[in-house]
């Protein structure tokens, strides 16, 4: 096991481009199934899901290859549908595989994803959309046996616009015969950049981004080459650390409007932030003020996946943040850990408390989830004295090199291996 050793107190300065984004490139992996061929894929991002994905790819009888941060997938060679529980496991968005399998082979066998560090995590809506295409689903054993020799595109409707089922939707739909209509759909910027990748493919997208999606599906498709987007969580996660350490950063590549949620609670805050095209750049002092309650919603709401580093940020602001999760049912599990900090927060719910405290000290703390573990990071950076960040393979999820990355912003970091002394 690693260990993250992080010593507070230093401000942050430096220029930073921004990885690929993870939640981009899991369904794009998943698309690559549609088309008998090769997906060249820029930009990728390597981290432990998408190491997960490409097990999940090779299982079904596919390859990939990395070049650098580009990820060439060969699908041709596909030769079944099943994917064994213990890949299913290794992440919760594995379900996203099922409606490319079903969009390329129509037979699929899975193991029903079973719940997360977040909380339960239905996937109800998913299989509604795709019976309602034509699908016949049972569930059996903990297995969802998945049969479709001939999806129809239909008109769907999502009673809440969940991110996984617009993008289990929009991939079925291109192996399905006719129009779908996707009514409700997630708006999320990884959509449109799934959107992106489905069109170079040759598939016929539209309408990603907004609320309605419609695919006009069994187009001809074809190999192609897509470079991913930068993933905006995790530039939220370092403007949030240069805002809680203090000084100046700029992120490259990023698509700042993609940020807007963020960067106005960190202007609300006391920052200054200043952005153009593709990139964005903070200023802080390091003393923040409390900002109005923060309610995560779907995009282009607040992120719910920008919610923990956020409230890390806060930990020492002047004043008190109220934070309403309305996203998932179980996402203060970072709570305990920051209050080893010195944090004071209150939790009921799904509403935390963030009262500012003058300092925060420098703890033995443990990563519970992705997001949880980054914001430990952020609150250790703002802290008197040494943190040390354990159970690192949350953080190894999404972010390709944490530590190098606020390294290279001044920080004192150092990931460690369990046999140094610590
Ligand atoms: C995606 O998860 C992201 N993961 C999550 O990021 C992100 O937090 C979430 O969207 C919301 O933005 C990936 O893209 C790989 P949802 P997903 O379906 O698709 C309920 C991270 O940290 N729901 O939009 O699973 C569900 O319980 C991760 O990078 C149903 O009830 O999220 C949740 O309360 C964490 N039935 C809400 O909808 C369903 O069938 C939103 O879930 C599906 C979802």
């Amino acid at each position: 096991m690693n260990y993250l050793k992080i010593t507070g107190g230093v401000r942050l300065h430096g220029e930073l481009e921004i990885q690929g984004a993870k939640n981009s490139v899991l369904p794009i992996l998943a698309a690559t199934l549609l088309n008998a061929g090769e997906s060249v894929i820029h930009h990728c991002p390597k981290l432990q899901d998408v190491d997960a994905s490409i097990r999940i790819l090779k299982q079904l009888g596919c390859s990939a290859r990395w070049e650098g941060n580009t990820l060439t997938v060969h699908t041709q060679d596909m030769n079944c549908g099943e994917i064994p529980d213990h890949l299913m496991r290794e992440m919760r968005s594995s379900v996203i595989f099922l409606g490319a399998i079903l969009g390329r082979c129509g037979r699929a066998v899975l193991s029903y994803p079973g719940g997360c560090e977040l909380g339960p995590r239905p996937i109800d809506l998913h299989l509604d959309a795709l019976r309602a295409m034509g699908a016949r689903i049972e569930e059996r054993g903990g297995y969802l046996h998945c049969s479709a020799p001939k999806l129809q595109g239909c008109e769907i409707t999502l009673s809440l616009p969940s991110v996984g089922a617009t993008e289990n939707v929009i991939l079925a739909a291109c192996g399905a015969e006719g129009t779908t209509v996707l009514c409700n759909a997630a708006r999320e910027p990884e959509i449109v950049d799934l959107q992106a990748f489905l069109c170079a493919m040759g598939a016929d997208v539209q309408g990603a981004g907004s609320s309605t999606v419609v695919i006009q599906g069994q187009k001809k498709l074809h190999d192609c080459e897509h470079r991913v987007i930068s993933d905006r969580i995790v530039a939220a996660t370092y403007l949030a650390a240069a805002a809680a350490a203090g000084g100046e950063i700029l992120l490259r590549h990023v698509d700042y409007r993609h940020l807007s949620p963020v960067t106005a609670a960190l202007k609300e805050a006391g920052c200054t932030v200043r952005s153009h095209l593709d990139w964005v750049q903070l200023q802080s002092s390091g003393g923040l003020r409390a900002v109005r309650p923060v309610r995560t919603a779907p995009y282009p709401g607040f992120p719910t996946d920008a919610q923990a580093v956020l409230m890390a940020a806060m930990l020492k602001s002047r004043g008190t943040t109220v934070f309403i999760e309305n996203i998932f049912e179980n996402r203060y599990r970072h709570v305990d850990e920051l209050t080893r900090m010195g944090a004071n927060i209150r939790t009921e719910g799904r509403v935390a408390v963030v009262c500012g405290v003058p300092v925060l000290h420098g703890a033995r703390v443990r990563s519970t989830d992705l997001r949880g573990g980054a914001a430990l990071a952020v609150a250790a950076l703002s802290a008197q004295g040494e943190s040390v960040i354990s159970e690192l393979h949350h953080i190894d999820r999404g972010y390709a090199d944490l530590a190098g990355d606020l390294a290279r912003l001044g920080a004192r970091v150092a990931r460690v291996d369990e046999d140094e002394k610590i």
